[in-house]
């Protein structure tokens, strides 16, 4: 472990399994990242096993389905002998939980009923609203929080709980002298993980709306254990339009942008370029093909992969990057709570 390289930190909840929209728009760029960072960075990337039911979730999966998430980030590229890199559970590291009792008490109700996240799942939930929902950005801070974690590069759907994260760790060192480093901005945030911030995979068969592993859409969603002859067949059925004529437009042809989006990264290729190559094409038969095409290469390596992982190997390695980061949260939560009263100062 080191005291002086920056932490890169990356949390992706496992409440389910992952599909192609996780995938390209979350795993992927973190392997880049992970790839191009470590030795000038630490990176850590946790399984947030307590978020993850936030939202309903089938508790006797989900000790497995976290296993097979972690395992899912190994065969997409994860470099997991790098020394640099932590791969861990949040719940194996209790500070954290404990940390983030104790920050509730610095969050005020009103900053957490205005959580997007919160207003939006919560609707969903009708009268099931969770404390655990409403708590969520607390308990998402403390991961932050307690290990000094600078770099945060989340989706737009996080940018609101990570300056909430910024704002209670302003407040408590404002309070308390300098306990916790700030991580960087938003914008800074973004420049420092670059273009793939924002990607938005939408689903095949409704295509207004993303692809989401919290919602019931089996034809719209390609889970990356589907079989790739199943999800090429998904893709050749994909919902399009009617206007016959290819172009990269979100508000007029949103399936056909999805479809050309996907293509440019599953295949390594700038979206400028493909949209070169495609647009003015009046097949839509021929852009499913090689989406289909392009889809079905990408699970078939994935999948070979995934059964490759030295299950072993895993396993050993969360258990030493599990009690690396014990060490550095078990620091941090005893600066805390002696800042708080509840440890002595000596
Ligand atoms: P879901 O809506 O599928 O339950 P989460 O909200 O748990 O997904 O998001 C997990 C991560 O995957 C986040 O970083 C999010 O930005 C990313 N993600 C989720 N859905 C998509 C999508 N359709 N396209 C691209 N990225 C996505
Ligand atoms: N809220 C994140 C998501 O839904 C997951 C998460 C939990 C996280 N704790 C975090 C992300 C800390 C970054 C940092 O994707």
């Amino acid at each position: 472990m080191s005291d002086t390289k920056e932490v890169v930190l990356t949390g992706l909840r496992t409440n389910a399994e992952y599909h192609i929209g996780n995938y390209l728009g979350a795993i992927l760029p973190m392997m880049e990242r992970a790839n191009n960072l470590a030795g000038k960075y630490q990176i850590n990337l946790f399984a947030p096993d307590l978020h993850s039911f936030t939202t309903p979730v089938d508790h006797l999966k989900l000790y497995d389905q976290t296993i097979h998430n972690l395992k899912l980030f190994v065969a997409a590229g994860l470099p997991i002998d790098n020394p640099d890199v932590y791969i861990y559970r949040q719940s194996f590291v209790p500070a954290v939980s404990e940390l983030s009792v104790i920050l509730q008490n610095f969050a005020y109700f009103g900053e957490l009923s205005r959580m997007t996240q919160f207003k939006d799942k919560g609707s969903n939930a009708g009268n099931n609203v969770t404390g655990g929902l409403f708590t969520y950005p607390v308990l998402m801070a403390a991961d932050i929080l307690i290990y000094g974690a600078k770099w945060v590069p989340v989706g737009d759907d996080q940018t609101q709980h990570l300056e909430f994260a910024r704002d209670l760790g302003q407040r408590i060192n404002n309070k308390f002298g300098n306990l916790f480093v700030i991580p960087e901005p938003v914008t800074k945030q973004h420049d420092f993980v670059g273009k793939n911030q924002g990607t938005r995979i939408r689903s095949l068969k409704n295509p207004e709306t993303k692809m989401s592993k919290s919602v019931e859409d089996p034809a719209g969603t390609i889970q990356l254990s589907d079989k790739p002859t199943e999800a090429a067949k998904k893709v050749m059925a994909a919902t399009t339009d009617s206007v016959g004529i290819i172009n990269f437009d979100w508000q007029k042809q949103p399936g056909i942008t999805n479809l050309l989006q996907m293509l440019a990264l599953l295949t390594h290729k700038s979206q400028d370029d493909v949209n070169h190559n495609w647009q003015g094409n009046t097949s839509y038969g021929d852009l499913k093909t090689a989406v289909a095409e392009a889809v079905s290469d990408a699970l078939t390596d994935l999948q070979k992969n995934f059964y490759r992982v030295d299950d072993e190997f895993l396993q050993n390695k969360l258990l030493s990057s599990e009690k690396s980061m014990n060490e550095i949260a078990n620091k941090q939560l005893l600066k805390v709570q002696q800042a708080v009263g509840l440890r002595s100062k000596e």
